[in-house]
């Protein structure tokens, strides 16, 4: 298939490309979008979430079933969305007794950047979707809780709105506007706004059933500011919605190479990670390239499905790569145990997208902070148990051998 008629192909679905759904049936999605479900359908709530699988049930019950399916659904049959979670749950921990550590310390750094624990906040679209705060509230929560937020270029807010509010750790992740002058001028904008990273994303192929079936769509009003903030200034609300989905649908770079890297490093110094990586010949091509970090993912399942968990890929990767680049993991963290495997097969620090979008759909900025407490808190377990003192303590050896 060529790359156009791929392209075209995303713009049906609703994408975390910046190509939102194409307005086949918009009369009926906007009223999709706010109905609320049926009493009988209504499952019983925790009163206090007490894991992510609690802050999920109340971000089911609070926001439309779109909008949730949005967040939860991944592509396809959800081979891979299910694999991910799958994966970490076939690996066994094995951890040594009476070693002696009652108080880890779980900060560490990322691209030199001292965060709290282990766990950033992957980037994700649309956040205003799921509180009127959006990517605000997610901003602020990952700085009280000193962690890095990595900001989704269709997050709903500007790189300045964010910035504004927290001063906290940031990467920008880029989806490139094909008029380059308008990349160039944002990724300016970014430097000047003190970000420290770009992640760059490649990984093309949602194809997300539940999406279409639900005609999910971004408002108008969304998507033009999405647009404005990236530099589109030509887009405006007074346009009809058919001509700013026309827009977006080619604003868009979907056909990207290895070249793109040489033009980003001519126009700016911050460094770069590449995210969507899952073969290992990509990753020794993106190192040998000069590129900072590696975002081992496949999108949390929700690109190509049948792609393979991403804790599976991350060894070989990790060996691949050694110490010439730093390596994160993302897709089914859903456990402080998840972040000890990821660590202990060689990530420096892993991502999570859903469990926050959860969190920001069920309270806002204090349910996102509460995730990453939860994450925290189990993790710091994970670690007593298994007599790590510090996040560089976390090895191998803590996990039952793939044969066993
Ligand atoms: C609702 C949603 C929107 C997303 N939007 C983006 C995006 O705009 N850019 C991006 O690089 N990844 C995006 N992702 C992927 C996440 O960055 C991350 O790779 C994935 O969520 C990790 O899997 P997890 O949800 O199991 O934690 C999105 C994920 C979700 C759930």
């Amino acid at each position: 298939m060529d790359r156009r008629k791929f392209a075209q192909l995303l713009t049906c679905g609703g994408a975390s490309l910046p190509m939102f759904q194409v307005a086949a049936a918009e009369q009926n999605s906007a009223k999709e979008q706010t109905e609320k479900k049926s009493p009988q359908q209504a499952k019983p709530l925790p009163s206090e979430p007490v894991n992510v699988s609690d802050v999920r049930l109340l971000a089911e019950a609070k926001l439309p079933k779109a909008t949730y399916d949005y967040i939860s659904t991944g592509s396809a049959d959800e081979i891979t969305l299910r694999e991910n979670i799958a994966a970490f749950q076939r690996m066994k921990v094995l951890p040594p007794l009476l070693t002696g550590v009652s108080e880890p310390d779980l900060s560490t750094t990322v691209l030199g950047q001292k965060i709290s624990l282990p766990i950033m906040l992957a980037p994700v679209a649309a956040q205003r979707m799921y509180h009127r705060e959006g990517a605000l509230a997610a901003a602020r929560a990952a700085e009280s809780a000193g962690t890095l937020f990595g900001v989704s270029s269709s997050a709903s807010n500007s790189v300045e709105e964010i910035a504004q509010v927290s001063k906290g750790p940031k990467w920008y992740q880029l989806y490139v506007p094909k008029d380059r002058t308008v990349a160039k001028k944002l990724v300016q904008r970014v430097e000047r706004a003190g970000y420290q990273a770009i992640i760059v994303t490649v990984d093309l192929g949602e194809w997300k059933d539940a999406d279409r079936r639900n005609r999910f769509m971004l408002p108008k009003e969304m998507l033009v500011k999405h647009l404005q903030d990236t530099g589109f200034q030509q887009v405006s609300n007074k346009m009809s919605y058919e001509d700013v989905i026309a827009f977006n649908a080619q604003a868009w770079d979907v056909s990207l190479s290895w070249d793109f890297f040489k033009w980003l490093r001519s126009i700016t110094d911050l460094p770069v990670l590449l995210k969507g990586v899952l073969r290992k010949d990509d990753a020794e091509k993106a190192v040998s390239m000069g590129l900072d970090g590696i975002i081992v993912s496949n999108h949390g399942g929700r690109r190509l499905d049948g792609m393979p968990a991403s804790i599976d890929m991350l060894p070989e990767i990790a060996e691949t790569v050694g110490d010439r680049a730093e390596i994160y993991m993302d897709g089914g963290i859903r456990r402080g145990t998840d972040v000890l495997k990821a660590l202990a097969l060689g990530a420096k620090a892993v991502l999570i997208g859903r469990p926050y979008a959860w969190g920001l759909g069920a309270d806002g900025e204090a349910g996102v902070r509460k995730v990453i407490e939860l994450l925290r808190a189990e993790l710091l377990n994970a670690m007593i148990a298994g007599g790590c003192s510090k996040v560089s303590d976390v090895n191998r050896s803590l996990l039952l051998s793939e044969s066993r």
